[in-house]
């Protein structure tokens, strides 16, 4: 056997039928199997048992009774029941359309890649299917906040929170993954540098039934991703508020030698922007500094960067305070805390990104290690 579909099913009966004959189109004359790890309160079980006794390949399925970690867990007990050594995840609702199953396996066939990831993000694929535009929005904004805490982990892949992906179990350590809630693709490139390959496909609209998507999903991601990195990110805030700190003292100490406030509060904040981007430089992005090009790049950027945020926080702060006559402290501290998140992702995506050249010979030495069979 050379393929095992794991289709995560929580009370997706009308769908089953559905899916399983699109499955049977596509993938006909190869030796495959369908694996539904079933967590429903309905009568989804027996629609699949009534599917498999009708169908032409394997369907098997695992009801959970006691279903632990949802979805993310649901996908791990795939894996570990799996007969096969390449692995598929799909859902259950026909938003991951069978048809492109085929591109899944071909890119995998080049043999060079652990994991091959069905990106909506990618060129030529789309998220048309995503209810409306706050999904589409928290999905993007989500996105880029996931990619910019694993920049080197992601680097290869656009779209972190798909559940369509296909993997090579052998590349996986199962004991090491700790699915909370949705995000089992994010869990597993989070845990291990793979060779991540990818393909577009057009995120399709659910056939029938719910979505299960809410905002507990939401916070629990939140959850997951801290749990994940804290690293990184906190060490940035660490230098963030360190630098807080210094630009008062500076501004302090300037005012007491007689310099004018305004003049006083720009040079504490420019001194601050040039010990903030080396403690960034020597602490945070130390392990990227090597890939990321040349360090009076990356300091121009992060220079630019700061002093446009803080000629756009004021007025924001100003339009918040005006418009929604919230306490100019409490919008003051939102501003701060969303052009914090906005800083962060750009430093760890833009700043300290890794030149396409050295991103490519690094890729082709982890090629060259594979074809030696070292390093795995
Ligand atoms: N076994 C099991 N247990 N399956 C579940 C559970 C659970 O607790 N919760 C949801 N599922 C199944 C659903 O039945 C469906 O097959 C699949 O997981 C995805 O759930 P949806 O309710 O369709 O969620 P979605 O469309 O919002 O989320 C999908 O899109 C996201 C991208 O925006 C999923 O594919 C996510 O993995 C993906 O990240
Ligand atoms: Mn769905």
């Amino acid at each position: 056997m050379d393929l095992t579909i794991i289709v995560p099913t929580y009370n997706e009966g009308p769908n089953v039928v559905e899916l399983l004959r699109r499955i049977g189109a596509v993938l006909d004359g190869r030796d495959f199997e369908v694996l539904f790890v079933d967590d429903s309160t309905d009568d989804t079980p027996a629609i699949v048992r009534a599917a498999a006794a009708a169908s032409p390949f394997p369907v098997r399925l695992l009801h959970r009774d006691r279903p632990v970690n949802g979805l993310g867990g649901a996908v791990l007990e795939g894996f570990r029941m799996a007969r096969a050594p390449w692995c598929l995840v799909m859902d259950g609702d026909l938003q991951h359309p069978p048809e492109a199953i085929p591109s899944l396996l071909e890119r995998a066939d080049a043999g060079d890649v652990d994991i091959v990831v069905a990106s909506r993000y990618a060129a030529g694929g789309t998220s048309t299917g995503l209810a409306d535009a706050t999904r589409t929005t928290v999905s993007l904004a989500s996105t880029l906040l996931t990619k910019s805490m694993f920049p080197r982990k992601l680097a290869g892949c656009s779209d972190p929170m798909t559940g369509f992906f296909l993997v090579d179990r052998g590349a996986l350590d199962l004991d090491a993954l700790h699915p909370r809630g949705f995000k089992i693709l994010l869990e597993i490139l989070a845990r291990r540098q793979l060779r991540i390959g990818e393909v577009p496909f057009s995120f399709a609209q659910r056939h029938a039934g719910a979505s299960k998507a809410s905002f507990r999903q939401g916070l629990r991601f939140l959850t997951q991703l801290t749990a994940l990195r804290f690293g990184r990110m906190s060490a940035f805030a660490l230098v963030g508020g360190f630098g807080a700190v210094v630009n008062l003292a500076i501004m302090w100490g300037l005012m007491r030698l007689g310099v004018e406030y305004v003049v006083a509060a720009v040079i504490a904040s420019e001194v601050t922007i040039i010990g903030n981007f080396l403690l960034l430089e020597y602490l945070v992005f130390a392990d990227m500094r090597a890939e990321s090009g040349l360090m009076r790049h990356r300091f121009a950027k992060s220079f630019l960067f700061n002093n446009a945020e803080a000629m756009i926080r004021i007025p924001v702060l100003w339009l918040l305070v005006e418009a929604t006559h919230i306490s100019a402290v409490l919008a003051a501290a939102l501003t701060l805390i969303a052009a914090f998140i906005v800083r962060f992702v750009f430093h760890a995506l833009v700043v300290y990104a890794p030149r396409r050249s050295t991103r490519a010979a690094a890729a082709a030495a982890a090629r060259r290690r594979v074809r030696l069979g070292a390093e795995r």
